[in-house]
């Protein structure tokens, strides 16, 4: 642990030095504005990158890591886990219906629209959200929301949206406004032991290296979920990330389905707007 901290420790000079976008906007709300300058800041730092390589997180930003996940991904590590993901997908629950009769389009190819404003219940809804809404509707019980069949599931459907951007909305709703601002805030907010924001490693220090990894980019940082990683052995979901990057910096971590979390993927989604959808993804 010590390690850890020393390495985190000489970023946090680093994230002292670079420039970032604006967290804080004075008065009302505008995310079309965030999202212009968000994507501009990353553009322009990253001058290299092709803007649909963000959603390669580490790999669009290091040559060394690229090399070797070319490879990897030859055999995809989580190509197994989206074949059962496909198959849970498609079985029937007990009533008869099955997922598809839950979604727009039978499901397929909807993934890009995730996580979504809900006029009716005021809240943001994911798309682990309403895989799990569907089950209850249709008489089932809730799926772990980290990992295992719902970790498939996502993959699976996420899977079909390949070739589609993201587009996610935030309609002129002061409840939609206050979650995306509340996802906001807190992707800039320092906060642990360690007195650091999200910002602080994936704006300021994007593409550095700590410890043994390249700090992925803002932009594109939750495009390729699920993802499959060597650490974990298994395919998870963003929820099952966040709650280890908050852990990173010695803060108390929330639970994978926490509003809170709900409203950072909220705000971090409508940022990759645009960006190719990729998941499910592979990492280290
Ligand atoms: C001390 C630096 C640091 C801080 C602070 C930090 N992260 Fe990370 N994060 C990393 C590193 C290193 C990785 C692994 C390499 C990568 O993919 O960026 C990572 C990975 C991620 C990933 C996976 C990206 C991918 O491509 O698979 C997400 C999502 C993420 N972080 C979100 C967050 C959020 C949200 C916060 C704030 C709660 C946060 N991080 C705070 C260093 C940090």
């Amino acid at each position: 642990m010590r390690r850890v901290i020393a390495a985190v420790a000489a970023l946090a000079m680093l994230a002292l030095t670079g420039a970032a976008p604006a967290p804080a906007t004075a008065g009302k709300s505008n995310p079309a504005a965030d999202l212009k300058a968000f994507q501009d800041y990353f553009k322009t730092s990253f001058p290299k990158v092709p803007f649909d390589d963000f959603v390669n997180g580490p790999y669009a930003v290091n040559k060394g890591m690229r090399a070797q996940w070319e490879q990897i991904m030859q055999f995809p590590p989580y190509d197994f886990e989206l074949a059962d993901g496909k198959k849970l997908f498609e079985t029937k629950f007990a009533n008869g219906k099955s997922y598809g009769d839950c979604f727009p389009d039978k499901g397929i190819g909807i993934a890009q629209t995730y996580p979504h404003f809900d006029a009716k219940t005021g809240q943001v809804v994911t798309l682990v959200d309403a895989i799990n809404a569907c089950r209850v509707t249709n008489g089932e019980a809730k799926l772990d929301v980290s990992k295992g069949p719902m970790a498939e599931i996502a993959a699976y459907m996420v899977s079909t949206s390949h070739g589609k951007r993201f587009d996610v909305t935030i309609p002129d709703d002061p409840r939609a406004l206050a979650a995306y601002e509340a996802g906001k805030q807190f992707f800039y907010s320092r906060r642990g032991q360690l007195n650091f924001s999200c910002a602080s490693c994936h704006v300021q220090s994007a593409g550095k290296r700590l410890r043994g990894d390249i700090i992925a980019p803002a932009l594109g940082l939750v495009a390729a979920f699920p993802i499959y990683r060597d650490a974990w052995g298994n395919i998870g979901t963003l929820g099952r990330r966040f709650v280890e990057c908050n852990a990173q910096v010695r803060a108390v971590a929330f639970k994978p389905d926490s509003t809170i979390y709900h409203d950072l993927e909220y705000f971090l989604t409508y940022m990759d707007n645009g960006l190719p959808v990729t998941g499910p993804g592979t990492r280290p």
